[in-house]
């Protein structure tokens, strides 16, 4: 109850400052309830690692094969890396967990979740609200430490909305499936343009919640219509994600985000913006790279009406960035800005993380003439 009246106060709030400055802070950005699982079952209520009876995960209300996972050594020769606390859920053939969440209808909201495979099979994770859906392939492993965390986004319909977690695979072996090691959500606030650039939420800094002690990055899932985003005003486009990176945990070249281009060109970021046809146009973006060992010779290409610009940059993995800038001329109203990386990389010390080139600051002025 108390829970709920401090909810009311912060919504009372942040109408009222919504409405008189437009620029609030998120009423959410925290973990669920029991969001990293450390609190257990009752030991009666599990049967060696799997929980009895749909409420018996404190919070959380389960369906089908859901196991209690200590991460470590496990019997039958596996090993499960929980690098957020000790405790996590595995989800068994058609298995899932559900929470009740109070928000704001109207209001878009993103949750950030570890989440990992466990057996070498295709495994997928289902994260839905009534009406929306994501099937997440959590296939390719782009951290070597369990540590994978992805975000997805969607729009309250409704005052309480209920967040599944879902396994829709059936494997040969029941116990395969997607080991969920914390959850978070946060609300996605609307944007504006800042400044006079063209590219919306061009510093990337609106973006999904970023657990406090342990972040390997966000991996934002590729996603055609994007209306609902975790990374507003962007769109990621083709098969692999990108990584959005914060400066607590990661060096960026400015404020608090940027994103880490880890898919080399299997994946590529892009905006479309309202431009003036034949006018000309200066896109100006930060490239380098994030202090975590991923070393090379880099290489962002960026496209911008029929202008493509190529930008080399030599990685130590030290961290640092350099700044480039093209010129272009508008052919139609609506202009795409697209972003990737040309090469494939991996860490100086581990060859099982995947990993890019940084992109932050993406400004675009109309050049005066
Ligand atoms: C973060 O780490 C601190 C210090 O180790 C600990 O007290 C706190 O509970 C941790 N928070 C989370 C969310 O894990
Ligand atoms: C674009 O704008 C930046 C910042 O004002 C400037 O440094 C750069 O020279 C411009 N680039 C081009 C190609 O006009």
């Amino acid at each position: 109850m108390a829970l709920f009246s401090s909810f009311c106060l912060v919504l009372i709030i942040s109408v009222f400052i919504g409405s008189t400055s437009g620029a609030r802070t998120p009423h959410l950005d925290g973990e669920l309830a029991n969001g990293h699982f450390e609190i257990a079952p009752k030991p009666s209520n599990l049967k060696k690692t799997i929980i009895i009876g749909k409420n018996s995960l404190p919070n959380w209300e389960i369906r089908g094969l859901v196991e209690y996972i200590s991460g470590g050594p496990q019997p039958g020769g596996f090993f499960y890396a929980v690098p957020r606390g000790k405790h996590a859920v595995k989800l068994g053939n058609e298995a899932s967990i559900s929470q009740y969440l109070k928000l704001i209808p109207g209001s878009v909201y993103s949750l950030t979740f570890g989440a990992t495979r466990t057996c070498a099979q295709d495994e997928v994770l289902r994260v839905s609200v009534p009406g929306q859906s994501a099937d997440l392939s959590i296939q390719t492993l782009y951290s070597s430490n369990g540590g994978d965390t992805y975000a997805w986004a969607f729009k309250a319909l409704s005052k309480v909305v209920k967040a599944t977690f879902h396994n829709p695979g059936i494997q040969e072996n029941p116990h395969c499936g997607p080991l969920l090691d914390a959850v978070a959500i946060k609300e996605i606030l609307p944007l504006s343009y800042i400044g006079g650039n063209l590219v919306k939420n061009g510093g990337f800094e609106v973006g999904p919640h970023v657990f406090k002690n342990f972040s390997t990055g966000i991996l934002i899932p590729p996603k055609i219509l994007d209306l609902n985003s975790p990374l507003p005003g962007w769109i990621v486009e083709s098969l692999k994600p990108i990584k959005y990176i914060d400066r607590k945990h990661f060096t960026v070249p400015s404020g608090f985000a940027a994103v880490e281009l880890v898919a080399g060109r299997e994946s590529a970021i892009a905006q479309i913006i309202r431009t003036v046809t034949n006018r000309f146009y200066n896109l100006t973006f930060s490239v380098g790279d994030s202090k975590n060992g991923c070393h090379g010779s880099m290489m962002v290409q960026a496209f911008a009406g029929k202008e493509t610009l190529q930008v080399p940059y030599s990685s130590t993995g030290q961290g640092g960035y350099k700044v480039a800038s093209f010129r272009f001329k508008a052919i139609s109203y609506r202009t795409r800005i697209t972003f990737f990386s040309a090469y494939y990389h991996t860490k100086l010390h581990d060859y099982g993380q995947m990993c890019g080139p940084v992109l932050d600051d993406v400004r675009v002025f109309p050049v005066k003439q």
